[in-house]
């Protein structure tokens, strides 16, 4: 038997607490909470993400400040926008939504965001303290996923935990929040030879690949704990994960569902790192 861990509703949760925080904090301080979201271009995903999080902030109480730039700004414009948006009081976070077009050097346009404010947790330095094990802001989605697996209390120490995929945004970061964890961390990615065998071994199976139900139920161990970052789109168009769902989940203790499995967690994070980038400025 199964048990799906439900997102939507956690991130719901933890809304209401951050929202009570978010009025403490300004009651106290007699500030506002600051958000900067900025997005180039018009890729269509992008911009329900950007809504998303704006929507988000509407929730909780944090003033988001967006900038919209038209998909031919230059590499100076956006870094004149972030160079204010570092040394502004009124922002204590700054996201820039990626992917960026193509002509936009990400990296460099990224380190203009102080370590402070870098709400995404993408930057060297909180990387860095990451991969110590010291205080940080942690990237969204991961950060999510470790939230989600607290909240049903699984003990990760000594468990065999696999993540598949090693992006900077999920894979890396997730990895070393489950060693942080005391679990016995495996990253597999596109030139693992043994997949298959690798994934058997998984106490906790993270998939963060972006390739439609590609985790099998031929791949995972009985009573496995499984994560599902992907989002994709099916051959009908349907959003589904990197999981295949409907066939391995009856061989699952846990198993997140896409949607309404880790994607509603990744925004309330973002929240959950503004709230605390304030606390801390
Ligand atoms: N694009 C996809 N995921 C993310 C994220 O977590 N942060 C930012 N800034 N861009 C993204």
């Amino acid at each position: 038997m199964y048990k799906i861990i439900d997102g939507k509703k956690l991130a719901a949760e933890m809304r209401v607490s951050i929202k009570s925080n978010v009025e403490e904090f300004k009651s106290k301080s007699g500030k506002d909470i600051g958000l900067a979201v900025v997005l180039v271009g018009d890729n269509p995903a992008s911009q329900v993400y950007v809504r998303n999080k704006i929507k988000a902030c509407e929730e909780v109480g944090i003033k988001s400040y967006a900038y919209y730039l038209s998909a031919e700004t230059s590499q100076e414009e956006l870094e004149d926008l972030l160079r204010g948006l570092a040394v502004d009081d009124n922002i204590n976070g700054i996201l820039v939504q990626l992917p960026l077009p193509k002509h936009l050097d990400a990296g460099r346009a990224l380190k203009l965001i102080p370590d402070s404010k870098d709400v995404d947790g993408f930057s060297p330095n909180n990387i860095g303290k990451l991969c110590m094990n010291s205080e940080s802001l942690v990237a969204c989605t991961p950060n999510g996923v470790m939230k989600m697996l607290e909240a049903e209390h699984i003990d990760l120490k000594g468990k065999n935990a696999v993540v598949v995929g090693r992006s900077n945004i999920v894979g890396r970061p997730m990895a070393m929040l489950l060693l942080n964890a005391d679990a016995t961390v495996t990253i597999c990615h596109s030139k693992t030879k043994n997949l298959k065998e690798q994934c058997l071994k998984a106490d906790v199976l993270v998939a963060a690949i972006g390739k439609s139900k590609f985790i099998k139920a031929d791949m995972i161990k009985d009573g496995a704990i499984v994560i599902d970052v992907g989002m994709n789109r099916d051959e009908n168009g349907k959003l589904c994960g990197d999981v295949d769902f409907e066939n391995l989940k009856e061989k699952c203790s846990y198993i997140t569902p896409v949607p309404g499995g880790v994607g509603p967690m990744t925004i309330t994070m973002l929240m959950y790192n503004t709230y605390i980038a304030a606390t801390r400025s």
